[in-house]
């Protein structure tokens, strides 16, 4: 297993619409596996390929709190097949948008459809903090980001603010 390098805003890459797995071997295995490192050494609690630059719609998450055992969970070409009118409001952060919290109105309760680690079909209908992150690890899969759901004023602020550190680490030659 490897930690990753997790690429950030405003890395163009976060925008693309990533491809299905047709096969889950070894080598996806792997790239879960290392995907799930990258997230606890972070740390976080979801992660997406696109975020270590492999655009497959593959997501690793653990939800569980600090003081449990560790719970992780894969997920391969995931689909939010049903999505609660009744919506639920928390705070979200990013790790390719590192140190911004906002909060996002999503739907509070949705159902998934997806492969396990072993290629098997699941489905699980998730509510409060699993259902917050599952959508925004399936909107990652589709070039969406977090930020895309916030006021267009608190976005334009962001992205300008990620693309100015990003044009100093350039003239800074980083
Ligand atoms: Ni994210």
């Amino acid at each position: 297993m490897t930690i990753k390098k997790i690429i950030c805003l405003p890395d163009p890459r976060l925008r693309l619409v990533c491809a299905p797995v047709e096969k889950i071997d070894d080598e996806v295995r792997a790239l879960m596996d290392d995907m799930l490192e990258t997230m606890y050494d972070a740390p976080g609690i979801g992660l997406a390929a696109i975020q270590i630059a492999v655009p497959r719609r593959v997501v690793v998450m653990d939800v569980s709190g600090k003081d449990d055992p560790p719970a992780p969970m894969f997920f391969v070409n995931p689909e939010i097949v049903w999505s609660s009118e009744e919506t639920n409001v928390h705070e979200e952060g990013c790790l390719s948008i590192p140190e911004y919290y906002e909060e996002v109105a999503r739907p509070a309760r949705v159902r998934a459809r997806f492969l396990d680690r072993d290629g098997a079909p699941r489905e699980i209908e998730a509510e409060g903090l699993l259902a917050t992150c599952i959508q925004h690890e399936v909107d990652h899969l589709n070039g969406v980001l977090f930020i895309d759901h916030i006021s267009r004023l608190k976005r334009e602020r962001v992205l300008k603010k990620f693309a100015k550190a990003a044009a100093k680490r350039a003239e800074e030659g980083m």
